[in-house]
């Protein structure tokens, strides 16, 4: 059974899950649920980041120790994801303690192989970033992402080796042995590569406590990057050990390692492909295998931000829309690897469209149909087919391109409609004639049911159990009007 790991990052507890992060997880739980149903054998991981300056500081406004403070909203996380019937395998919380000891075991690794040293650090930190920042990376001295000038820092660290792996790193890059998808993002890479390279980078800090203790230098704590890594390979059961980890321990899903795709935006794509890929070369363990960046979601052309309270909440989506409406409108949002627009309007007017009276008015028509006339149809759901519809819509999954393959859905149900229309099997009296024109209508039904499984789980169940019974029914109203 070939095998597909699946990561999402691991999202900083200092805010609620929002439409951002919904993004990625849904998408993540779509190529779950679709390479489970193409019979992979597959390990889907997403998971908080919990440790750091930033949490520090966020639960000492909130008055609350960091450790409760992160379980408050860990399990806001948990909670959105359950609401969204998102499939993952495990969730992994930095703070979980085999993950602590992983990190400190990672480290000592590290550290005795001579890639951890005793340096210092002087220069700038973006605390909203959690990064070190150079001049270059700044605009008019502010970070980009935060708007906020970076502190200026300068005490002693213990700094990795990262400028050790520029050349190996670049050539892997280069030959497509990290796959970095979209091209364009590969593209960027690359001249970061070629035009600044990489220099060693701090990964201990003294003056944070909400951190994992440096195993040899227990003053200081791990940089929050570092920890947060290691959530990929602590999310199957590692140990911490390098190379040869517990493969053989039976708890562990070690087996399932690399990552197949590791998805994200681009905010945390350039740290992504340099000191993670870093560390595992580091570690000597293989590194993923393609790393997918999806764009930026913007609400009505604006940054979403607490103090424009214009902030999309996976909770509200889903009390206004259901479940599988909101799965099916995040992932319609946006060209898959573009940044996107989006606002509630917008969600409602392609919920009407495509699902109000969309879908759901075509499953209602067609099974009334079928019902009124007494019709017993011959029609089997069929999977993994070699229709074209199959293959195309394989096809565009394989590429990530989750938008056009559901527009492909939505084309053959927009085709079914126009048959209706020009066919009017409800002014025809014969029963037999009526069944001649719905038989192929409501097998397409069925085939686009089988194919939403990954985007609507449940409603594409619900059509596939009315459609395969041997009397179809008109049930019920799949998905009220806004
Ligand atoms: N904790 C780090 C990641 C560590 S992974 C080892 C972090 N967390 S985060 O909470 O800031 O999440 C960033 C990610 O959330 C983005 O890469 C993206 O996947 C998602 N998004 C956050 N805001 C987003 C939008 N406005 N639009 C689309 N995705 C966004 O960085």
């Amino acid at each position: 059974m070939p095998k597909f790991y699946i990561t999402t990052p691991v999202y900083y507890v200092n805010d609620v899950p929002h439409i951002g992060h919904t993004y990625t997880t849904v998408a993540a739980d779509v190529l779950a649920r679709w390479r489970r149903l193409m019979k992979d054998e597959v390990f889907f991981l997403t998971g908080t980041d919990e440790h750091g300056a930033k949490i520090e500081n966020k639960a000492a406004e909130m008055k609350l120790a960091p450790q409760q403070y992160s379980d408050e909203i860990a399990a806001k996380f948990q909670k959105a994801w359950q609401e969204l019937n998102v499939s993952n395998d495990n969730f992994l919380r930095t703070t979980n303690p085999a993950h602590i000891r992983a990190v400190g075991k990672a480290l000592q690794q590290m550290h005795d192989r001579g890639d951890i040293y005793l340096g210092k650090y002087q220069g700038l930190y973006c605390r909203g970033c959690e990064q070190y920042k150079s001049e270059r990376d700044l605009v008019d001295g502010l970070c980009p992402d935060h708007k906020v000038a970076p502190e200026k820092m300068s005490e002693e660290c213990y700094n990795f080796k990262l400028s050790k792996y520029q050349e190996r790193l670049l050539a892997l890059i280069k030959k497509d042995q990290i796959k970095i998808l979209p091209v364009e993002r590969k593209n960027e890479i690359v001249s970061f590569y070629e035009k600044e390279g990489l220099e060693d980078v701090s990964f201990s800090r003294k003056n944070i406590k909400w951190g994992v203790p440096i195993p040899w230098d227990k003053s200081h704590t791990t940089y929050v990057w570092a920890d947060a890594f290691l959530n990929y390979l602590t999310g199957l059961g590692w140990d911490g050990k390098a190379k040869k980890s517990k493969i053989e321990n039976l708890k562990s899903k070690m087996f399932m390692w690399p990552p197949t795709v590791q998805l994200m935006s681009k905010d945390i794509l350039r740290v992504h492909t340099t000191i993670w890929p870093a560390m595992l070369l580091a570690l000597g363990l293989p590194l993923p295998k393609t790393i997918f960046v999806h764009g930026y979601f913007k609400i009505n052309g604006q940054k979403m931000s607490k103090s424009l309270g214009n902030v999309i909440a996976p909770g509200d989506l889903v009390k206004k829309y259901g479940t599988d409406a909101s799965r099916f409108l995040v992932m319609s949002a946006a060209v898959f690897g573009h940044d996107g627009d989006i606002s509630w309007e917008k969600f409602d007017d392609k919920y009407n469209a495509d699902l109000a009276n969309g879908l759901g008015n075509l499953v209602a028509r067609v099974s009334n149909l079928i019902e009124k006339n007494n019709l017993e149809l011959k029609i089997k759901l069929e999977v993994n087919g070699h229709l074209p519809l199959h293959k195309k819509y394989a096809a565009l999954m394989a590429e990530f391109k989750f938008d056009e393959a559901l527009k492909l859905l939505w084309q053959r149900l927009r085709q079914a409609d126009e048959t209706l229309s020009e066919k009017k099997p409800w002014a025809i009296k014969d029963a037999k004639a009526v069944e001649k024109i719905l038989q192929p209508i409501a097998q397409d039904i069925l085939n686009v049911a089988g194919l939403l499984k990954p985007f609507m789980p449940a409603i594409a169940e619900k059509i596939i159990a009315q459609f395969s019974a041997g009397q179809i029914k008109k049930g019920e109203n799949l998905f009220p009007r806004i």
